[in-house]
């Protein structure tokens, strides 16, 4: 039955939406019902590979009158099963990658117009020589949209600095889950019309809308710059350095770090060579981007810690991957089970202290945005374990516990949607789902996700 409803719907959508958008190949359409862990996967009806903003607009309202429930999906780059099917193969997979123009490029205002589905790694080559570039970062730059990012509000290496994806996105052209298509692009930077769609749709995970387009933020390029590894003794010693670098380093870039155990994966998984003679307990990576010399500060911030420092673009790429790769060394384990949470950071020592204790997070690798408080927890290879509901109830209550956020970056999903009432009260619960029929008063917009189905 499933399958002749599957067929239905592809077949009544491909003559609605012409030549060319729909693929109902099992061969094309396996990828995009897996996620980048093979952790989270499902099956859709048919994949709808729309060109422009208008298809995208004509497919919501095919689907708002078919009750067909949609799934929208970037780069696949997301960690947490949002942007992949339920197993029913009733929903459509809306993938929007083939709108990957870069409309506009502002040099005067520090501004771009990209479409959703243009990667960050095409984005930074549009820009390549321009004094702009964008302040948002992350490891999956060369898959991951701008789309995606600013469903998710991505975080990334350098929210330190320039804020999560919200904090960059100045507008949005977005397809509501009413069929209506809502654009807001000039980009002016002082704006109070009203309420800020471009915020509530920053985050929003494909629950509202079908976001087609986005007016960005640009920020300086900085010349020059510097990386430096510091071995720590421990967590609560990361978090001090930290705060001093943060309190007397300007320019500061990023501040990251990885537990020993991430720093051994990396080493033995990827092959890289050791950065210390001695694996330390933690590791912190201090960023630094400006014109000039880096400043005194920072040289009095390495002290007589351990340290292992780079200048040039090279170095700084190769130092940088000690911390970018600890994603992809985990998963060559195998399917991983992952965890990103944010702890206040007078309590994040303790929650690692804790987190040691906790027999559900045996083997378990720490590593993260200290300076946003912004821990992974991984446990490489328990992807796939049966007891999973169990794990995962332990290692977020405790998040909640020590007073943190059981999704500091990656959104929820459908992983944490049956958690999230650890963190949002009944009443915030509430407001969502207003939100939610207001937007999407079909529900056809990635039901689950979120907010429980
Ligand atoms: P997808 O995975 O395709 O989708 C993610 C969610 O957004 C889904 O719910 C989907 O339905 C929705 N969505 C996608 N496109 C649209 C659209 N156009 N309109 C409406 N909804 C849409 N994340 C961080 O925050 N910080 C990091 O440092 C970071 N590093 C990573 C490193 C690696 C190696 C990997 C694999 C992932 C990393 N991620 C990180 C996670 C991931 O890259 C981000 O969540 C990213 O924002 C997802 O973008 P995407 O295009 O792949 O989205
Ligand atoms: C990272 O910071 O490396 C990413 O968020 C990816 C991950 O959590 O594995
Ligand atoms: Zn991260």
């Amino acid at each position: 039955v499933a399958t002749v409803t599957a067929r239905s719907i592809a077949s009544a959508l491909a003559a609605a939406l012409g030549d060319g958008v729909v693929s109902t190949d099992p061969d094309v359409n396996r990828s995009y019902e897996v996620d980048w862990t093979g952790r989270f996967h499902g099956r859709s009806a048919c994949v709808a590979r729309p060109r422009t903003s208008d298809e995208v607009a004509a497919l919501v309202r095919w689907a708002v009158e078919h009750q067909c429930p949609l799934v929208p999906q970037g780069g696949n780059t997301g960690l947490v099963g949002g942007g992949v099917p339920d197993a029913s193969g009733s929903s459509v997979l809306v993938s929007v990658g083939r709108m990957s123009a870069v409309r506009d490029v502002d040099i005067v205002a520090g501004q771009a117009t990209v479409e959703a589905g243009v990667t960050l790694g095409a984005l930074d080559r549009a820009l390549a020589g321009e004094a702009w570039e964008f302040g948002v970062d992350l490891g999956a730059r060369d898959s991951a949209t701008l789309g995606g990012m600013a469903a998710t509000n991505a975080g990334g290496l350098r929210v330190l600095r320039y804020g999560s994806m919200r904090a960059n996105v100045l507008g949005v052209e977005a397809v509501l889950g009413t069929g209506q298509v809502v654009s807001h692009l000039q980009g002016l930077v002082k704006d109070n019309t009203g309420y800020d769609l471009a915020g509530l749709l920053c985050g929003s995970e494909g629950t509202l809308g079908v976001i087609t387009a986005l007016r960005l933020r640009l920020v300086p390029r900085w010349p020059d710059r510097l990386a430096v590894w510091l071995a720590c003794d421990d967590w609560s010693h990361a978090v001090d350095v930290a705060t001093t670098a943060r309190l007397s380093v300007d320019g500061l870039d990023g501040l990251e770090a990885v537990d020993s155990a991430a720093l051994r994966h990396v080493q033995e998984q990827l092959g890289l060579p050791s950065l210390f003679d001695t694996i330390p307990p933690v590791a912190l990576l201090v960023a630094w981007a400006g014109r000039g010399e880096p400043p005194d500060a920072l040289g009095m911030l390495v002290g007589d810690h351990a340290h292992v420092a780079g200048v040039d673009a090279a170095q700084w790429r190769s130092l940088w991957a000690y911390r970018e790769r600890v994603t992809e060394a985990v998963a060559r384990v195998g399917v991983p089970r992952k965890f990103d949470v944010t702890l206040p950071l007078r309590d994040l020592a303790e929650f690692t202290r804790r987190i040691a204790l906790e027999p559900a997070a045996h083997g378990a690798v720490v590593f993260g945005h200290l300076g946003d408080g912004n821990l992974h927890v991984n446990l490489p290879g328990q992807g796939e374990q049966s007891t999973g509901d169990d794990v995962d109830g332990r290692i977020l209550g405790l998040v909640a516990d020590c007073g943190g956020s059981i999704s500091a970056e990656h959104g929820i999903g459908r992983h944490k949607a049956p958690w999230l009432h650890l963190n949002r009260s009944p009443e915030e619960l509430a407001a969502f789902r207003s939100l939610k029929a207001a937007l999407d008063p079909t529900g056809i917009m990635n039901p689950g996700v979120i907010l429980p189905a």
